[in-house]
């Protein structure tokens, strides 16, 4: 199978870190990637983020179409990946399976960025010597796509979780598929009674701000864009911020704000998915058979998460200090 992923900028100025030949009209492209034998391109709609969210939706969304198509009819690709804002606008990515022009597969590449984000929320718990079950945990965007299958893995396991979304219709649903001692709420000021807080929102810039968080808060920040910005953890060094989503990935792919050595895992996901030659879709709601499989797939590559970053810098026992 031939892969490409499709992006966005996250900002105006993100479009300065591809180079010039990428961009042809409305569309950054790569050029071929080559991964262990397997072929793919990284893309990137030309949209902000807020532009992604704020535009009128049949218009972001036939430029998702047009892009998919474009690489199909170009490239040969023949499974695209949904990446950050792309997944929020297509319905999880359900809508551009119902689309009859793009014929190939389709993964929003949330699988194995929940399947990630739950191994970095108790990696993080280790690293700062607390237990689960002593625990409070705030999940906001509970009932998105990542943010259900992360609930439905942690809420049993943490003696108490706050499920932050903003429609109170959605949130009796997601209650109705969890177990475990939680309430729902659409207050996000209710995230200061947590210790530990994974975000996974579809806002458009940083969410969190420095009264939302209680003291030496660890927060899960998988979001893109960021939903707790660099400025927020400067005033707080008391908050311990962590990067959701990435995993260690030696082939250096050049995505705007990506550490050297790291990668999405929603596009290993896909990449991975390519490897194992795997023709099927994988959009809305994340079925948790293929998550635990995309983490088997992580061990076979090597694809994993090792260490605990923020904003790509290495997390060290020296934030455990911090106490302003
Ligand atoms: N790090 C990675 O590897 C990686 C991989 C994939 C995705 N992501 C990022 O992860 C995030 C979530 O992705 P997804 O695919 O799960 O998106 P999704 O299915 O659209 O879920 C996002 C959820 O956020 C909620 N939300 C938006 N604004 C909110 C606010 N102000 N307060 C509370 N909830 C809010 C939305 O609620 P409504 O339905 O009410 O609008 C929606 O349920 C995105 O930022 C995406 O870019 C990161």
């Amino acid at each position: 199978m031939k892969f490409a992923t499709i992006g966005h900028l996250r900002v105006e100025e993100d479009i300065h870190q591809f180079p010039k030949s990428w961009i042809q009209g409305d569309l950054a492209i790569s050029p071929e990637l080559n991964i262990h034998g397997t072929r793919g391109y990284i893309t990137g709609l030309l949209l902000t983020a807020r532009q992604m969210m704020e535009l009128p939706q049949n218009i972001v969304r036939k430029k998702i179409l047009d892009a998919a198509v474009f690489v199909q009819n170009s490239f040969g690709v023949d499974l695209i990946q949904l990446g950050a804002l792309t997944t929020s606008v297509t319905d999880g990515g359900v809508w551009v399976t119902q689309q009859t022009e793009y014929t190939g597969f389709v993964n929003h590449g949330d699988s194995y960025t929940a399947a990630v984000t739950c191994q970095t929320v108790m990696k993080a718990l280790t690293f700062f010597h607390k237990e689960s079950s002593d625990e409070v945990l705030a999940i906001v965007g509970a009932y998105g796509v990542i943010g259900e299958a992360v609930s439905k893995i942690l809420v049993p396991q943490f003696k108490q979780s706050i499920l932050i979304g903003r429609k109170e219709e959605k949130l009796n649903n997601l209650k109705k598929s969890l177990q475990g001692n939680f309430s729902t709420t659409v207050d996000l000021n209710t995230i200061r009674n947590a210790d530990i807080v994974v975000t996974a929102t579809s806002h458009p810039t940083a969410l969190l701000r420095s009264e939302h968080l209680k003291k030496h808060v660890i927060v899960v920040d998988v979001s893109q864009p960021p939903n707790l910005s660099y400025e927020v953890c400067q005033q707080r060094p008391d908050v311990c911020r962590i990067d959701g989503g990435l995993v260690d990935f030696p082939a250096q792919i050049p995505i705007p704000g990506m550490p050297v050595g790291k990668n999405f895992a929603c596009i290993v996901e896909v990449i991975m998915q390519a490897m194992e030659d795997e023709r099927k879709n994988h959009a809305g709601s994340i079925d948790l058979k293929h998550l635990r499989k995309t983490e088997k797939w992580g061990e076979k590559y090597g694809f994993t998460l090792k260490e605990l970053t923020n904003f790509g810098k290495t997390i060290t026992r020296t934030e455990e200090k911090n106490d302003n």
